[in-house]
């Protein structure tokens, strides 16, 4: 398409609805600057356009005088105007929120920028509240939770600091009282300790016994893309001074909020900090985040994730518990492998590790209308 077509076409799209005006202007200055101009005539004189008007025009200035003059607008090219522009769709506005949306989104979002409003008010910076732990000492396991990190209020515990295969990197996080979840393309081996905190800041530490990866072929040959999680077993059971993490309920494995709904994810990276990126989607075996709004508090608490952070936890807090949406696979503002779309997955390969113990669901049925089941949310 040749280029001042091009541009016709885009000014008919963008001014269907809005600006016959600025149409108009652009079409009679362009008119008056190029048509009018009789030692460099304009190219392209030789295409048929087929106005709103019923008429056809040959030539771009034909058209364009028209248009100046009396609003005609393209809807078909050719001579037989047999190239049809599509038209546009009226604007329809999004379907207003459901009760349990506006419940649901407002949960994720308050418990994480209540947070952060009030460490700003405390006058705390980020650098300062970004730390979970004020001392992280991992040759001595002297750990101090740092009561200035944004997240201090929250119950940390199912997230792990530390681990004997490959220190601070390689994150895991409990979604049981013996299992664990992390990445694959950053796994943990068989026998590797893995270190907790308590709220009181004592050491925990357990052997894996045991790992599975989810939608494991015996045949070999895949990649870990779409499926880039491991679900590890511990030698035992962790005492109850450590939690693990809820994740969503199985009902919802597509969540898909507007694009104007921004929902705030809290991350971990392997200096153990306390991030926040927002939330994007997750739909099929994919989950992703996106960066927050540069002028958004959120923002100031936003890193991108690099080379080494592969494997840590990313949750919605809702209700001031962590439920875990997936662990990270890429960099940038994150993504990884859906834990929803694996769910039932995972609880299977937990059962085959024994324990007895599944994933736990966040419970989200006071958000709803009593009665109604979880809606899918595909925004
Ligand atoms: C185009 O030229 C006509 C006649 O000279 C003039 O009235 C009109 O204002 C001009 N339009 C623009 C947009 O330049
Ligand atoms: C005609 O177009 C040529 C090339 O764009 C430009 O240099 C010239 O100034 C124009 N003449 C008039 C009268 O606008
Ligand atoms: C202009 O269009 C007519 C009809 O489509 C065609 O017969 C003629 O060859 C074209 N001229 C040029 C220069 O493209
Ligand atoms: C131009 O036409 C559109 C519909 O095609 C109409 O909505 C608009 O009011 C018209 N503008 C003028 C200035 O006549
Ligand atoms: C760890 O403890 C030893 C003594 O047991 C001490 O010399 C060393 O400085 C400690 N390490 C750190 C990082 O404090
Ligand atoms: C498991 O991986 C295969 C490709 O190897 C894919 O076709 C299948 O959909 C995956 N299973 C799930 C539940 O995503």
């Amino acid at each position: 398409m040749d280029a001042i077509l091009r541009v016709v076409v885009f000014i008919f799209i963008c001014s269907v609805f809005t600006v016959q005006v600025e149409g108009a202007n652009f079409f009679c200055s362009y008119y008056n600057k190029t048509c009018t101009n009789t030692t460099h005539p304009p190219p392209n004189q030789n295409t048929t356009y087929c106005g709103n008007d019923g008429k056809t025009y040959h030539g771009m200035c034909a058209y364009f005088r028209a248009s100046c003059s009396r609003n005609v607008t393209v809807v078909a090219t050719g001579v037989h105007c047999e190239n049809k522009i599509p038209t546009r769709a009226p604007p329809t506005s999004p379907p207003p929120l459901t009760y349990f949306e506006i419940n649901l989104y407002h949960s994720i979002t308050r418990n994480i920028d209540d947070r952060l409003e009030l460490s700003k008010a405390r006058g705390i910076s980020p650098a300062k509240a970004k730390p979970i732990f004020s001392r992280q000492d991992h040759v001595n396991k002297t750990y101090i939770r740092n009561p200035d990190c944004w997240a201090y209020g929250l119950d940390l515990t199912p997230i792990s600091p530390w681990n004997s295969n490959h220190g601070i990197r390689k994150a895991g996080t409990l979604v049981s009282k013996r299992h664990m979840l992390w990445a694959r393309h950053y796994g943990i081996p068989v026998d590797s300790t893995i270190r907790f905190v308590d709220l009181h800041n004592n050491v925990v530490e357990r052997k894996v016994a045991g790992i599975r990866y989810v939608n494991h072929s015996s045949t070999g040959h895949e990649t870990f893309w779409g499926r880039d999680i491991v679900v590890g077993v511990l030698d035992k059971d962790v005492p109850d001074s450590i939690s693990f993490a809820k994740v969503m309920p199985k009902g919802i494995d597509t969540f898909r909020p507007r694009r104007d709904t921004r929902l705030p994810v809290m991350s971990t990276d392997f200096e153990e900090k306390a991030l926040v990126t927002d939330f994007s989607y997750y739909m099929n075996t994919g989950i992703g985040l996106r960066t927050p709004d540069v002028h958004s508090l959120e923002h100031d608490y936003y890193e991108s994730k690099i080379v080494g952070d592969s494997g840590n936890p990313s949750f919605f807090i809702i209700k001031d518990e962590l439920v875990l949406l997936f662990v990270f696979t890429s960099g940038g503002a994150g993504g990884g492998t859906s834990i929803n779309h694996y769910y039932d997955e995972i609880n299977r390969l937990m059962k085959e590790e024994g324990g007895d113990y599944q994933l736990t669901p966040v419970d989200l049925s006071t958000f709803g209308l009593p009665g109604k089941t979880l809606p899918h949310l595909i925004g």
